[in-house]
């Protein structure tokens, strides 16, 4: 089992780069800002609870969140791991992560943060906001979410520091390059992961 957190503000590249993790280790993609686009697609009372966090660039209250990845998570629970994208995004959203993956003694094996410049990620999503149809992709909430990227979320990367599993990689490069780099990491810890007892 492998369980990989992609980290990293909006606009980094967690989508891009998950995707291609996905493709080479056979890993299940949990995309929280994915999960809950389709809820509020298909009109769940769930989507209903988050569309206006989302569309105001605010994070969704954790107690949803985790309810919803968690039901999604068990519907995959024989795979080979996971690739979290998105998730999580403040400390009780790993807390819980840990706590839940403890119980079964398949912990995180590696956290790989993406580090891109912020006027390249508003560069980045202003280009895509004329074909994503992303209600959070406009200059006013961008700014926002990148506020609250900074204040709850950036706080993660110590929590995982101190547990020996954090790995930054430069999100300035190309996107064969960036995912060469995080190809590396995660055959890193995947070794370290079989030589530890
Ligand atoms: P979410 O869907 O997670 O959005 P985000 O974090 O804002 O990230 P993005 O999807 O915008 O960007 P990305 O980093 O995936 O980059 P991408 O690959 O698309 O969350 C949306 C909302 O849902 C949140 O604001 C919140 O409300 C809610 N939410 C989600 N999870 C939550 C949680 N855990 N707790 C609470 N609330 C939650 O790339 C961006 C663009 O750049 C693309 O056009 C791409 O082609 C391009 N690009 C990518 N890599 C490169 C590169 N190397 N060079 C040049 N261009 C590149």
């Amino acid at each position: 089992m492998l369980n990989v957190i992609i980290f990293g503000p909006p606009g980094s590249g967690k989508g891009t780069q998950s995707e291609k993790i996905v493709e080479k280790y056979g890993l299940i993609h949990l995309s929280t800002g994915e999960i809950l686009r389709n809820e509020i697609k298909e009109k769940t009372t769930i989507g209903c609870k988050v569309k206006e966090y989302i569309d105001d660039g605010m994070l969704v209250p954790d107690e949803i969140v985790l309810k919803t990845l968690y039901f999604k998570a068990i519907e995959y629970a024989d795979s080979a791991g996971f690739v979290f994208d998105g998730f999580p995004r403040t400390i009780v959203q790993a807390e819980t992560l840990d706590k839940m993956l403890e119980k079964r003694d398949i912990p995180v094996d590696v956290v790989i943060s993406i580090e891109v410049a912020e006027d390249e990620l508003f560069k980045r999503m202003m280009g895509r906001a004329e074909d994503s149809g992303r209600s959070d992709d406009n200059e006013e909430i961008i700014k926002k979410r990148i506020e609250v990227y900074k204040s709850q979320t950036l706080p993660l990367l110590d929590y995982y520091n101190k547990q020996e599993k954090l790995i930054s990689i430069n999100g300035m490069e190309p996107v064969n390059r960036v995912f060469e780099n995080i190809s590396r990491a995660i055959d890193f810890y995947q070794n370290k992961k079989e030589i530890l007892p």
